[in-house]
């Protein structure tokens, strides 16, 4: 079978350094030899309290990036997930094979909900269902994700494996994650321990935790300077991060960014101070995202081209998710 790609981002708020190392910088290397599909999960965003306007800005903002970052939409395939009822309705059927006990063990929920549990929506409880069947229903073989949602991921594999069993064909091919070495795990840059997020580090940490696609060069560099450190110098080798999270963050980052590994970046700096560090890791990601931020700008201004573009996109994803549906629906012994 042909390699064919799936990921998706959620409208959640404006996307950043996280989400381009993790895997948009990936989604545009993988086009080159798979048939890939870029999602922005809309629904996804609605498992947690949304503004209404909010999520149909980040859409337009979160494909704007994803064109912005090179995905090609002639050759592959951009759209928005609410625009294919196919996702809705496969995340019913997988439910029914999904186990409660398998959705119990999702750390992603445990987080998310917090201390209020009884008060999450079903749907932030239900949501690696959902993820399983955005994956399934283009019978999806790769997915470029970051390290957060790995257990998501096997979480597929696992009702993927089960459909396949219980319904007697090998229908559903099990996802593998696409691994992206360094930049699977962006932390803020205010706190080692906790990740660079859309929603939850913007709240708490008045947003020096985190860049912004479309930051400008002056608050990259400011973000940069004003980053966590701690007092030694810079280690020569990787274990020396191994009790240093900000440190070992911040040359994560840049190992991510110039795609070298934490070892080349510690051959440049170990025994330095942050500074000279400091100041070369914010000119690469002024020179990375500046460009990309003033393209998604630009491509903002015309939401009209942007809508287009999404629905296009949704016409083809409809046009593949209607032969799993159709297929589905007969295994599962449905009116077709
Ligand atoms: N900090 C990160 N480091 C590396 N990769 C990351 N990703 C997200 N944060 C980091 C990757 O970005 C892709 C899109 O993520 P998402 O929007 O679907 O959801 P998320 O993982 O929950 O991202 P956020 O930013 O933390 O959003 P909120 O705050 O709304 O939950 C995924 O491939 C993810 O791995």
């Amino acid at each position: 079978m042909r390699k064919r790609i799936f990921s998706g981002v959620q409208p959640s708020g404006q996307l950043h350094l996280g989400n381009y190392l993790g895997a948009l910088k990936h989604f545009a290397r993988l086009q080159e030899d798979a048939e890939c599909l870029y999602c922005v999960v809309d629904l996804h965003a609605l498992t947690v309290p949304q503004d209404k306007g909010a999520v149909r800005a980040h859409t337009r903002a979160t494909a704007a990036a994803f064109l912005a970052c090179g995905i090609d939409p002639q050759r592959h395939i951009v759209f928005a997930q609410s625009r294919v009822s196919g996702h809705s309705e496969l995340a019913w059927l997988l439910a029914c094979v999904a186990r409660l006990g398998w959705l119990n063990r999702m750390t992603q929920f445990k987080e998310k909900s917090g201390k209020h549990r009884e008060n999450a929506s079903l749907g932030l409880y239900a949501y690696p269902v959902l993820m399983a069947a955005d994956v399934l229903l283009y019978r999806a073989t790769h997915v470029p994700v970051g390290e957060d949602q790995t257990q998501h991921l096997e979480l597929a594999r696992d009702i993927a494996a089960k459909f396949n069993q219980e319904y007697g064909e090998e229908f559903f091919p099990l996802p593998a994650q696409v691994t992206t070495g360094a930049g699977t795990r962006i932390m803020s840059l205010r706190d080692g321990a906790k990740k660079m997020s859309k929603s939850t580090s913007a709240r708490s940490e008045s947003d020096m935790g985190l860049i912004y696609l479309t930051d400008s060069a002056d608050d990259i560099r400011r973000k940069i300077q004003k980053a966590k450190t701690d007092a030694a110098p810079l280690p020569s080798e990787p274990a020396g991060l191994a009790a240093r999270a900000e440190a070992r963050n911040l040359v994560g980052i840049m190992a991510a960014l110039e795609d070298v590994d934490e070892a080349d970046v510690l051959r440049r700096y170990g025994g330095q101070g942050f500074a000279a560090f400091k100041r070369d890791l914010a000119d690469g990601l002024v020179a990375t995202l500046v460009p990309m931020g003033e393209d998604i700008t630009r491509r903002l201004a015309e939401p009209q081209a942007l809508d287009q573009l999404l629905e296009a996109g949704a016409a083809r994803a409809r046009a593949l998710a209607a032969a799993t549906m159709q297929k589905v629906r007969a295994l599962m012994g449905l009116l077709g």
